[in-house]
């Protein structure tokens, strides 16, 4: 039972940690924060949910002394704060973990964690100390990352335990998770409930935004919803489901979520690999056809991301065969990939280098750019703009103009910026990571528009996923992958528990490679 059932019951109300009222905030123009309130109490998971672009982000910002809101005011334990700074937040026991992670890369873990405070003996630094302060911290989350690794060698979901170990380490006490499951897959997430919880438990008022509604109702108190910049509706989560929350946030039903499926039957096959490895990958058997979506599932270390690397010529195969429509094998390079009418899309939109201060547009437009070589005419300059800017209408960007860098973005939009990146190149296979990785419930259902549409005609799509609801939502066929293999091949009708005791199944034999035979 949390806090807020018991004061609900008659108890003693919990006492308020955190108090936003009346937050006001413009960049320029664009008034991205109306009249906004927040509140959460100690031992309270709050839940803010919106749409791409709706503030969501931009508040927790405000919280976090990153920006300096023109109206309203923040209260901690009843007392009016103002932060001129990120530093004066953290001091006041706000942390936050930002929707894009902010690591140090070629810092160690631990200095990373302590960065500016190292524990430090007459002006040097203590470096057994720091290690073992931060095995200590990593412990209490549960985590066996090496405190001397370098960041950049750490995963996406190792990165988050690691910006999560350093807010803890600095005894917050309100606690941001900005789209924190986004990069993780259920064991990862799992893990992370389970932390949130405990949390819960030691009085930490914790702020929780996310695009996955099935995880907001698993562990939120409360949900605030935002549009727009203004807050529409703050619910008990117990008395609310998923189409009330969708409704405030979206303004109508969200209906036929996942399109169809192919009507027809696939055509011919656009690759096949038999027996194909490497050294992540082992004996893979897998045909993709013209004409079908094939939906990849797994854990993180599943090889999931290897197998669509490699198909992109990103990771070269080093045992079986490879053979595509086109005759040849695999693809030496992305270069080659892309050339012969592979296209991709990335898991971290960062890696795949979006150009943050050059505009939407010409981040679209840079992959086809590096494909018609370095000298355009004016005209088909002229042409491939107004391409460009039906594509990013149609994968449904909203921003006030194209011309915008993309770092004024939400997160959400991002992502579609890239979708249309490779949208412009027609691909003929197209291998798809983590689609919809920070989109909001409507962009998602037009990226599996996009997807599907694209398949009816003639594509064939890879689909690599750690949201297994959406392998088994959009997917014509299923595949599970485990320690590198591919351990199952489903039908699309196939249940989330099957799906997942395939991929764990497997999992518990990683850590044991006498067991792999
Ligand atoms: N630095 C900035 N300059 C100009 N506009 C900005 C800036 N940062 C954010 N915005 C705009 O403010 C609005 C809210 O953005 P915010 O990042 O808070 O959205 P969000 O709710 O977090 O969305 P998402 O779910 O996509 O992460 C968007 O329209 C965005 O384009
Ligand atoms: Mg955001």
């Amino acid at each position: 039972m949390t806090s807020l059932e018991r004061s609900a019951d008659g108890g003693t109300p919990p006492p308020l940690r955190l108090e936003m009222r009346s937050i006001g905030k413009a960049f320029g123009p664009v008034v991205v924060l109306d009249d906004v309130g927040l509140s959460c109490a100690a031992g309270e998971v709050h839940a803010i949910c919106g749409e791409n672009g709706a503030g969501k982000s931009t508040l927790m910002k405000v919280l976090g002394g990153v920006y300096t809101p023109e109206r309203g005011e923040i209260l901690i334990d009843g007392k009016v704060v103002r932060f001129a700074h990120p530093a004066e937040a953290r001091e006041a026991g706000i942390g936050i973990i930002h929707q894009e992670l902010s690591l140090l890369p070629y810092r160690s873990v631990a200095e990373n964690i302590f960065v500016g405070r190292e524990p430090n003996r007459s002006g040097v630094i203590d470096r057994a100390a720091l290690r073992a302060q931060t095995l200590e911290i990593l412990a209490r989350v549960g985590s066996s990352i090496d405190p001397d690794v370098e960041c950049a060698r750490l995963s996406v979901a190792e990165q988050q335990v690691v910006e999560i170990a350093k807010a803890l380490s600095l005894n917050a006490r309100i606690l941001v998770l900005d789209e924190p499951t986004a990069p993780l897959d259920s064991v990862e997430s799992a893990k992370l409930f389970k932390l949130i919880d405990e949390l819960r438990r030691k009085g930490v008022a914790l702020l929780y935004i996310s695009h996955r509604m099935a995880e907001v109702f698993d562990i939120a108190d409360r949900i605030t919803v935002l549009k727009d910049g203004r807050r529409m509706a703050v619910l008990p989560a117990a008395e609310a489901d998923v189409d009330t929350v969708v409704r405030f946030m979206v303004g109508r039903d969200v209906s036929d979520f996942y399109p169809p499926r192919a009507q027809t039957l696939p055509g011919e096959p656009v690759i096949v690999l038999e027996q194909a490895g490497n050294e992540e990958l082992d004996g893979v058997d897998l045909t993709i056809r013209a004409g079908e979506i094939v939906g990849v599932a797994g854990l993180e270390s599943s090889g999931k991301i290897a197998l669509a690397r490699a198909i992109f010529g990103d990771l070269p195969f080093t045992r079986g065969t490879v053979r595509f429509a086109d005759g040849r094998g695999a693809p030496r390079s992305p270069r080659e990939a892309t050339r012969r009418g592979i296209g991709y899309l990335p898991d971290d939109r960062k890696r795949d280098g979006l150009g943050l201060r050059q505009s939407l547009r010409d981040n679209a437009a840079l992959t086809l750019r590096a494909m018609a070589g370095a000298f355009m005419s004016p005209t088909r300059q002229a042409r491939s703009h107004a391409h460009i800017d039906a594509l990013l209408l149609r994968v449904d960007v909203r921003a006030a103009s194209f011309d915008l860098p993309v770092e004024a973005l939400s997160g959400g939009n991002q992502q579609k910026v890239v979708i249309a990146r490779w949208l412009a190149l027609k691909p003929r296979l197209w291998v798809v990571c983590e689609p919809t990785r920070g989109i909001d419930v409507v962009a998602k259902a037009a990226v599996y528009r996009i997807l599907r549409d694209y398949a009816n005609a003639g594509g064939a799509v890879l689909m690599v996923s750690s949201d297994v609801t959406e392998v088994i939502g959009l997917s014509d066929r299923i595949c599970v992958m485990a320690a590198g293999r591919l351990v199952a091949q489903l039908a699309a009708d196939a249940s989330e528990e099957t799906v997942i005791a395939h991929a764990l199944q497997s999992h518990r034999t990683l850590g044991e490679p006498e067991a792999m035979q």
